[in-house]
């Protein structure tokens, strides 16, 4: 979730490439750089941290050139750093290129590149795309770039420019979104809309496959197959803030839809093509480092904490190891059993929690071995942990955390079906089961999210209530314990989640005629009791909105509403169930006038115990 700029016409390309990032700050972001061709050469510069310190650079090393490409970075592949920075070039300087997104097959291809004697200076999976352009340059800049695409696969927005070609820029996308902004004899190119409102609101929206030739006074489109494609100019008619979110309300909205992507990118290059295991590179475990390990600890906070307790039934079912969850600011005061036979995971979306962070240093101290999994290259937690299993759900910026916690439910799923794996305590047709069972999420999320009129509508007839309750049995109570916090903190409604089975023992109580009754009902082996935990709120006139999976016939019997999911094996079902309630709290707090993206009280990172 890196940003993209680049210019082409007659002014310096430098302004508006800073202008360009600048607007894309809103985002987050590492490293930024920005690489300007003045009609002889390319000259690149870049650096760690925020713009300023690249317009700092820039101050006493001017770029001048009326090309030029830039780039924000928020790291995947390779810590946050100056050679890891974009633009990349080649080994000889000639070929430049900027690149949102994941090249799954980087590796493969730079150890081609390296036997042929191509020199590598970053640890960035783009560096390849640069050096595959050196190695298929014959004169011809499009077809050398085709060539390139055709030997990478992943998810991609492309950006090239050439020494041979001072009239030109090339780009193309796959998976990662990229505009064109036309202009009156010169033309912009960026990752999302904002960094180019200022100077155009006309542009092409470029789709899957298509490949654009930039000059300052045409844009030329293709498809691989160099068949021309006629676009049509779309009108941006949000204003610069309504672009930033890129047209949706809130960053908290814009944050949801983009959980099929996140999702994608999280699985990318660690799905095997066959289904028939995971591959975790950054592990690399052995079958006797994990017989080692006879206890893990996840610790974490608030939604983390949840994607925790999903972990737990994942790595306990699956890989049979005992697991204990602890709330992070707890851990450390509890005297926790933990040694060198313990692997203590903790997870964090920043990375910078200092619960979580204190948590994992104290783990260490007592020996465990550390695997943060956390969505921050370069955070203080990824630096600290012993491994890391990165989320790629790209920044996320609404306070309420959604795609991060449907990126760590992945990462541990796939960690728990890695783990079983080793330790060979799944069946090969079980293991492949799942698999193939996550490489559908993102499309199945796809399809809740195609479908939210129902969800709004019941958000606007409770969410003026006081109280709701979520209940669910098994995998749907973790999840109910998230939607409860979910609502919680950006409608400020009271809600509060149960084991179903534990309502009798007090809460029961507390639900009377009209109360709101959100029931998960995805999980099979206990379908019949969480029903008849159902029918007890009804015998006290609740209202149950029951969340099931499509083709349950029953359930509508026993509830006043019923959201479904698509069918989904049980462990992968939390993944699906929890969309809904994203939405449901979503709407219900734009139902209460509450500021979505920034609740009161709460703050993105918690840096404070
Ligand atoms: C809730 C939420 C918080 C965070 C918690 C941990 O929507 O975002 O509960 O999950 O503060 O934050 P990280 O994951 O950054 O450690």
């Amino acid at each position: 979730m890196c940003g993209i700029v680049g210019y082409i016409g007659p002014k310096q390309a430098s302004t508006f490439l800073i202008e360009g990032l600048s607007k894309l700050e809103y985002r987050g972001y590492d490293s930024a750089g920005i690489a300007v061709h003045d009609g002889n050469k390319i000259t690149i510069e870049k650096t760690i941290g925020r713009l300023a310190n690249l317009e700092q650079k820039l101050e006493h090393h001017k770029l001048e050139g009326s090309l030029g490409i830039g780039h924000t970075r928020w790291a995947t592949h390779g810590r946050p750093s100056d050679v890891n920075s974009h633009p990349h070039s080649d080994c000889t300087g000639n070929f430049v290129v900027v690149h949102n997104g994941i090249i799954e097959n980087y590796m493969h291809l730079k150890e081609q590149l390296i036997a042929k004697g191509h020199v590598f200076t970053s640890e960035t999976d783009t560096e390849v795309v640069a050096h595959l352009l050196e190695e298929y340059y014959d004169g011809d800049f499009e077809a050398s770039v085709k060539r390139v695409l055709g030997d990478i696969s992943g998810s991609y927005a492309l950006v090239f420019m050439s020494k041979f070609e001072p009239n030109k820029i090339i780009c193309t996308k796959q998976d990662n979104p990229l505009v064109i902004g036309l202009g009156e004899g010169e033309n912009f190119i960026a990752s999302d809309i904002p960094a180019i409102i200022n100077r155009t609101r006309r542009t092409y929206i470029l789709s899957d496959g298509e490949m654009a030739v930039v000059t300052k006074d045409s844009v030329w489109v293709t498809n691989r197959q160099g068949v021309p494609i006629t676009k049509k100019v779309f009108e941006v008619n949000w204003d610069a803030e309504a672009a930033e979110k890129g047209g949706y309300e809130h960053f908290m909205i814009k944050e949801i839809y983009e959980q099929p992507k996140a999702i994608r990118e999280t699985m990318t290059s660690r799905l095997a093509k066959d289904n028939s295991h995971i591959i975790f590179d950054e592990l690399k475990w052995t079958k006797g480092e994990l017989a080692a390990i006879k206890k893990v600890v996840i610790v974490a906070c608030g939604t983390a904490y949840h994607a925790g307790i999903v972990g737990k039934y994942y790595i306990e079912s699956l890989a049979r190891i005992p697991v204990e969850v602890d709330v992070a600011s707890e851990f450390r005061y509890r005297f926790p059993l933990v040694d060198e036979n313990t692997l203590a995971i903790v997870i964090s979306q920043s990375g910078e929690t200092l619960d979580t962070l204190a948590a994992l240093k104290e783990a260490k101290r007592l020996g465990a071995t550390t695997l943060a999994i956390t969505n921050v290259v370069g955070s203080s937690i990824s630096r600290e942990a012993d491994q890391v299993v990165y989320t790629w759900a790209g920044p996320e910026i609404a306070v309420a955390s959604t795609k991060a916690y449907t990126t760590q439910l992945i990462s541990m799923a796939m960690l728990s079906i890695y783990m079983a794996g080793i330790r060979e305590t799944i069946s090969a047709e079980r293991s492949q089961e799942l698999i193939s069972g996550l490489r559908n999420l993102p499309t199945q999320v796809h399809e809740i999210l195609e479908d939210v009129e129902p969800i709004k509508t019941f958000a606007q007839q409770y969410g003026f209530n006081e109280d709701v309750f979520f209940i669910g049995r098994s995998l749907d109570y973790a999840v109910a314990l998230e939607g409860a916090l979910k609502l919680k903190e950006i409608s400020y409604i009271h809600a509060e989640a149960y084991a179903a089975g534990e309502l009798k023992h007090g809460t029961l109580a507390l639900i009377i005629e009209g109360v709101p009754v959100i029931a998960l009902a995805t999980q099979h082996d206990v379908y019949e009791k969480t029903l008849s935990n159902i029918k007890e709120v009804k015998a006290r006139d609740a209202v149950v909105i029951g969340i099931a999976q499509q083709g349950d016939d029953q359930i509508k019997k026993y509830v006043d509403h019923t959201i479904f999911i698509p069918q989904a094996d049980k462990y992968l079902a939390p993944i699906l169930a929890v969309i809904p309630l994203q939405l449901l709290s979503y709407y219900a707090a734009v139902t209460r006038g509450c500021d979505v993206d920034k609740p009161r009280n709460l703050a993105k990172s918690v840096t404070v115990e």
